[in-house]
């Protein structure tokens, strides 16, 4: 939510700021705008719409002289999308240019403070009040300052600042929103990720709480709020750029579903051992995992669809009872929670701002916490007890796919890891599910090798308004997944409904025409399927059918129909969820949208 990127270094400063936030739009793409010192003062420039309007304003930043500055991308929170609200924003002075990622809470407060002082303000954003505080306690010493506005703004924040009395230097804080440091040869960054700076350096660290970087050209010093200098560890990132290039295909979205195979495959294999589940990052030894009387998985957006399906494959294979959550509801409800509770938090970026939030309350309620997390080091990562990666790479897509399944596959090792700790399950049960999850990614990939035909089926419906989705059991579950990927990139109404419930009340939408996408993998409820494919076709609706090869029952009753290889039930859901993104993507495809950046939407959502 939100991108920034700040250079101190030797080059022309505009177009290394510009490539970077080409890399961070997948952050927001609502506006974009930069602020680079130009050996006299602070020059802004900065516009509504994509990064392509900035560039071309600014003539690919060759029209900005200088080699300091900060850069933004921004997906609005306070204020719409316009020029007045894009960032950076500047104190009345000029003294001061902010770029922000993140909410202040308390802004209403402080900018009624600062107008009585008298300041005046010309954007209705958060952001520009910090930029307007900041000038306000100055009062000579940059670091004084930004402790000072530090302790009194209450909110989310990553901030790139720059000063024109220091113009040497860009200063980089964060708390609850990433922020990463890049160390280059004679050139220092700050970014919110790490795709943003990867041309140029690949030895970082990441900013804790509150920690107050100083980025020199020649040298970064990181402080904490009480001026004291904190030493960092460099991490070296050995991912190459073409992780986070589209690699030949037309979007990213494209690439990510096709890397499924290995993406899954990075997050298995290392943790399968002599025929062992080894989950070398798990410190819980089996008396803890014994005390355990409830599973709470909590996540936003497509994670919680993954902590959906947990539910059944958790209770199925560890007879624990499992409850799910959405973060954003979860904080505010109360949660009955103690240390026998364990609570998995899943995160793609590990940085959404909910989720941390709800694992935070986890904790301070006492529950043992887990964290499935795609971003090494990320908050949510460093926070929790444990820690198991997704090895995705990096997911540019605002629209998750292969974070989706590295995720499943987590749940499946840890579910399996757990019972047979506890005794639940058989040896033979045991060795079975391996081998089982052992096949999963040639499954993977022999599934994605239907897409064509995905693709021409895409072109039957793409002109629907609605669709819907119902399933039953786990693949109820799925079909929140496939609903979500349809609607968040092509922008068809969708729904998804437990099979046996549509008849409550939404069977009154089907009507004639309506496609209806019957997910039908579980063998055990294949005919109480059936026979929910029946009430939607006698009312009209056109049938398309999920199910596993063989099953050709399911031709009797569908239009169309999606076949998946055969895998045991529990891990069904990573086969079925890839026709139903492959179909999404075809979709938004035929109808000529934005793949990569939905409108409205943002890939990490560091707000709450
Ligand atoms: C956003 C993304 C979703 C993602 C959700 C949770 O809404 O668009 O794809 O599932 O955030 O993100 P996280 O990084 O916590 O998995």
């Amino acid at each position: 939510m939100c991108g920034i990127v700040g250079y101190v270094g030797n080059d022309q400063v505009a177009p290394i700021l510009l490539k970077g936030l080409a890399k961070l739009e997948y952050r927001g793409y609502d506006s974009a705008g930069v602020a680079v010192y130009d050996g006299t003062s602070i020059q802004v420039v900065k516009s509504k719409g994509r990064l392509k309007v900035l560039d071309e304003k600014i003539h690919g930043g060759a029209d900005l002289s200088g080699t300091v500055g900060i850069g933004h991308t921004r997906w609005a929170t306070h204020g719409k999308p316009s020029d007045l609200n894009a960032h950076p924003h500047s104190s009345e002075s000029g003294r001061f240019a902010i770029v922000h990622n993140g909410v202040i809470e308390n802004y209403l407060e402080l900018k009624s403070f600062l107008a009585e002082q008298g300041c005046h303000f010309i954007s209705e954003t958060d952001t520009e009040v910090v930029a307007q505080l900041l000038d306000f306690n100055y009062h000579g010493d940059l670091l004084d300052a930004v402790i000072t506005t530090l302790k009194k703004i209450r909110g989310s924040y990553a901030f790139g600042i720059l000063c024109s009395d220091f113009p040497d230097r860009v200063i980089g804080v964060r708390k609850e929103s990433p922020l990463i440091v890049g160390l280059g040869n004679g050139e220092n960054f700050i970014a919110s990720d790490i795709p943003a700076i990867l041309e140029r350096t690949r030895d970082i660290y990441r900013l804790q709480e509150n920690e107050i970087a100083v980025i020199k050209a020649d040298g970064v010093t990181v402080y904490n709020m009480e001026k004291q200098t904190v030493e960092k560890e460099t991490c070296h990132i050995d991912w190459d750029i073409s992780a986070a290039e589209k690699g030949g295909y037309d979007h990213f979205m494209a690439k990510e579903i096709m890397e499924q195979p290995k993406a899954v495959r990075d997050t298995i294999s290392p943790r399968i051992k002599n025929g062992r589940i080894v989950l070398d990052h798990i410190s819980l030894t089996r008396e803890q995992i014994e005390k355990f009387n409830r599973i709470l998985v909590v996540a936003c957006g497509s994670a919680y669809h993954v902590g959906v399906v947990a539910k059944y494959i958790f209770e199925r294979f560890t007879h624990i009872p499992v409850e799910v959550d959405v973060a954003s509801e979860f904080r505010y409800r109360d949660p009955i929670i103690d240390k026998n509770v364990l609570v998995l938090v899943i995160s793609q970026s590990g940085e959404t701002a909910d989720t941390l939030a709800a694992l935070r309350e986890a904790k301070r309620l006492g529950a043992r916490t887990i964290s499935i997390v795609n971003v090494v080091g990320s908050s949510i990562a460093n926070e929790s007890d444990d820690v198991l990666y997704t090895w995705a790479g990096p997911e540019i897509a605002v629209a998750t796919t292969k974070a989706y399944s590295t995720q499943l596959a987590v749940i499946y090792l840890l579910a399996i890891y757990i019972s047979e700790k506890i005794g639940v399950m058989s040896e033979a049960d045991y060795q079975f599910y391996i081998s089982e999850l052992q096949s999963l990614p040639d499954k993977i990939a022999e599934t994605l090798d239907s897409r064509e035909h995905i693709h021409e089926t895409a072109k039957q419906f793409y002109q629907k308004d609605d669709i819907f989705f119902i399933g039953r059991n786990i693949d109820y579950a799925m079909s929140l997944e496939g609903s979500l990927k349809l609607k968040e990139i092509s922008y068809i109404h969708s729904e998804a409904y437990a099979a046996g419930e549509l008849k409550h009340g939404t069977i009154s939408l089907i009507e004639n025409g309506t496609l209806v996408i019957a997910l039908a993998t579980q063998k055990r409820l294949f005919e109480k399927m059936m026979s929910n494919v029946k009430e939607v076709k006698a009312r009209g609706a056109t049938v398309l059918g999920v199910t596993t090869y063989g099953n050709q029952h399911i031709e009797k009753e569908s239009d169309f129909v999606f076949y998946v290889p055969e895998i045991c039930d529990m891990m069904l859901p990573s086969l079925a969820v890839l026709p139903l993104q492959i179909f999404a993507y075809y979709v938004a495809y035929l109808k000529g949208c934005d793949i990569d950046k939905p409108k409205n939407l943002a890939k990490s959502v560091t707000v709450e």
